[in-house]
């Protein structure tokens, strides 16, 4: 089977006073069609740098250094504004964390919906548009569709309007969804209804997903694939069981470990990871987790680990599971203490 969406690569940074953020530092991934991935990692990582990218969103600041992003195969960095804007919402679209700072508070919900097939289909009358948003509002669960469709955002609850936005989102029946954070502004019964949602349209429209959150128990009830990201790459990535059963990565483990919706049954024992995410400017000396990590070795402050590939489905960059490390027999007094004056990224 074809991905229907390749990030090959990317380098994304921001220029700023300071220097270069290098926000994303040669993130690969592929996403194919009618598969949910999931993408976790603390704030700062570079999920929503990444996801942003795809769909030309970002800052003026920001320059994608270098990489690809192609869809069905073509490069959509090579594509003008006005293309871009033609795929934006058709083909692939996304949904946000705050559905208040995306919806317009005068202007009816139906109206901004409608508005939104209208851009990409001019040849639709205003009545036929009406059917539509009334459909999708039915789509998206929202009760009472004919009385929600003249009110202001104002007038819904959180969940409400994230499911307007969810709306506005599938209006043209994307091929491809990126959600970053859906579900997050929402407290827990409301995201879990969200979420069943997006679920339920996902194998209803057979989209594919990009699942965008800071919280691993989201992806372990949403997605069948995960990329666990840190400091702007990806630290990890395999089927949702196998990430689960056999977490490979320190990072992985930490976040497993420090959340409270994986760990329900065992709340006593939530264990953050210690110490705070890298200084995103400039370069990384090593791996960027080793300063907070609790296996590193001299190593790993010294030199990026290369990307390891378990199984086809199953890719680490660590340098405990590289036959490197294995060779340069690293002795038990090499191992790196945990101390936090040990910067890498000088
Ligand atoms: N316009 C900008 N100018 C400079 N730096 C930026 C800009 N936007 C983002 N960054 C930096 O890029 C890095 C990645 O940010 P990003 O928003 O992608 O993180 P994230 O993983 O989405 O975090 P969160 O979980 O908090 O949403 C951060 O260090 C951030 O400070
Ligand atoms: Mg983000």
């Amino acid at each position: 089977m074809e991905p229907i969406l390749q990030v090959k690569n990317l380098r994304t940074s921001f220029m700023t006073a300071n220097g270069e953020v290098q926000a994303v530092r040669g993130v690969d991934f592929d996403l194919y069609p009618g598969e949910i991935v999931g993408v976790v990692g603390e704030s700062g990582s570079g999920k929503s740098v990444m996801s942003m990218s795809i769909l030309n969103l970002l800052a003026d600041n920001a320059v994608i250094k270098d990489g690809d992003i192609l869809y069905w195969g073509n490069s959509l960095l090579n594509f003008s504004k006005k293309e871009i804007r033609k795929i934006r919402g058709k083909e692939i679209a996304m949904v946000f964390q705050d559905p208040m700072s995306s919806l317009n508070p005068l202007m009816s919900i139906g109206k901004q919906i409608g508005e939104m097939i209208a851009v990409h289909n001019p040849e639709l009358s205003k009545l036929e548009i009406k059917v539509q948003v009334l459909d999708l509002l039915k789509k998206v669960r929202i009760p009472e569709p004919e009385k929600r469709f003249n009110q202001l955002p104002n007038e819904f609850s959180g969940g409400m309007r994230q499911r307007v936005m969810i709306a506005i989102a599938l209006a043209c029946a994307p091929s491809v969804l990126i959600a970053d954070e859906p579900t997050t502004a929402l407290d827990v019964t409301i995201q879990d209804q969200i979420l069943k949602l997006l679920r339920s349209l996902q194998e209803e429209m057979q989209m594919s997903i990009l699942f965008i959150t800071h919280d691993l128990g989201v992806v372990a009830e949403t997605c069948t694939r995960v990329i666990v990201m840190y400091g702007g790459m990806i630290m990890e990535e395999a089927a949702i069981d196998d990430l689960f059963e056999q977490p490979i990565h320190p990072y992985t483990k930490g976040l497993m470990k420090s959340m409270p919706s994986i760990n329900q049954d065992r709340k006593g024992e939530l264990e953050p990871i210690p110490g705070s995410p890298p200084d995103m400017l400039g370069d990384f000396a090593g791996c960027p987790f080793a300063p907070r990590c609790k296996e590193a070795r001299r190593i790993c402050g010294k030199l990026l680990p290369p990307e390891v590939y378990l199984d086809p489905t199953h890719r680490v960059r660590c340098w405990l599971v590289t036959e490197q490390a294995k060779q340069i027999k690293i002795s038990q007094d090499e191992v790196l203490t945990n101390n936090a004056g040990r910067g890498n990224n000088a």
